[in-house]
């Protein structure tokens, strides 16, 4: 089943508005209209508007990098999926490891934010993913099937609004990368997963991105594993110069 290979920024707390809104264009002069792979930037929220701006003429989709789990109301300092909607966003990320290991984010919020963001017509990036710990002690597929539980509030009107992000906590930010093989271990065991929540179609046309220090280097032969539909990209997202040769990676 041919998947269009999806490569995505994430540009977490970093960049001035100026220098956002010029990575935002040269990503979009890369991307243009490109129909061979999907593009996402998901800047911080105080940039979100200058990026939209920036974008335009391109298919670059607009993403945020979180949100809260209910539609409005007596939240000071959260943002509803529905005021992100309003602002041109398209796409969400919910349950990124620094949310869930540096907030303490619970599978409980993260089941409401999956369920608002999508009835809010956001589409939904759902990132899971081991710690060290957890890894070396065997229990990395206990650790996904467990996150991936939040899948069970999609409905089958939303699968296509749907993709997922294998993120292992030790590679983010580290500079250390699971080899191609690990990678591809763990994404076919979430796309079981994934059939076992959703069904069989569904694990078939769900994407699924790895992400944790990809870069120029490593992107090809990641992109390369049967079920690694893309790359979601921190630190190497945040210039052109490393962003451009990871969208080259994804042809085809
Ligand atoms: P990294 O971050 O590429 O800097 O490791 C990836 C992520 O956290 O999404």
């Amino acid at each position: 089943m041919a998947r269009t290979p999806y490569i995505a920024g994430n540009w977490k707390m970093h960049l001035t508005k100026r220098k956002a809104s010029a990575l935002a264009r040269d990503v979009a002069s890369q991307q243009g209209q490109a129909s061979h792979r999907k593009v996402a930037v998901f800047p911080t929220f105080v940039h979100l508007d200058h990026v939209r701006r920036n974008l335009k003429g391109s298919n670059v989709i607009l993403g945020a990098q979180n949100c809260f789990g209910k539609k409005e109301g007596a939240f000071t300092g959260e943002i509803s999926p529905y005021m992100l909607r309003d602002m041109g966003v398209k796409v969400v990320l919910i349950g990124h490891s620094e949310r869930r290991h540096v907030f303490g984010e619970s599978e409980a919020m993260l089941f409401d934010k999956v369920k608002i963001a999508l009835r809010a017509k956001l589409d939904v990036m759902l990132c899971v993913g081991e710690t060290l710990e957890e890894r070396e002690g065997g229990q990395t597929f206990k650790v996904l099937a467990r996150q991936l539980k939040a899948l069970k509030v999609v409905k089958p009107t939303q699968i296509d609004r749907v993709s997922v992000a294998y993120e292992p906590v030790w590679a983010i930010g580290t500079g250390k990368t699971a080899t191609p093989t690990m990678a591809q271990e763990a994404h076919a065991e979430c796309r079981r997963q994934i059939a076992g929540i959703l069904g069989e179609q569904a694990a078939a046309t769900i994407p699924i991105l790895y992400g944790g220090s990809v870069k120029a280097a490593n992107a090809a032969d990641l992109l390369a594993q049967t079920d690694v539909d893309g790359a979601l990209v921190g630190g190497a997202s945040l210039s052109i110069d490393d962003f451009g040769p990871i969208l080259d990676a994804a042809q085809h």
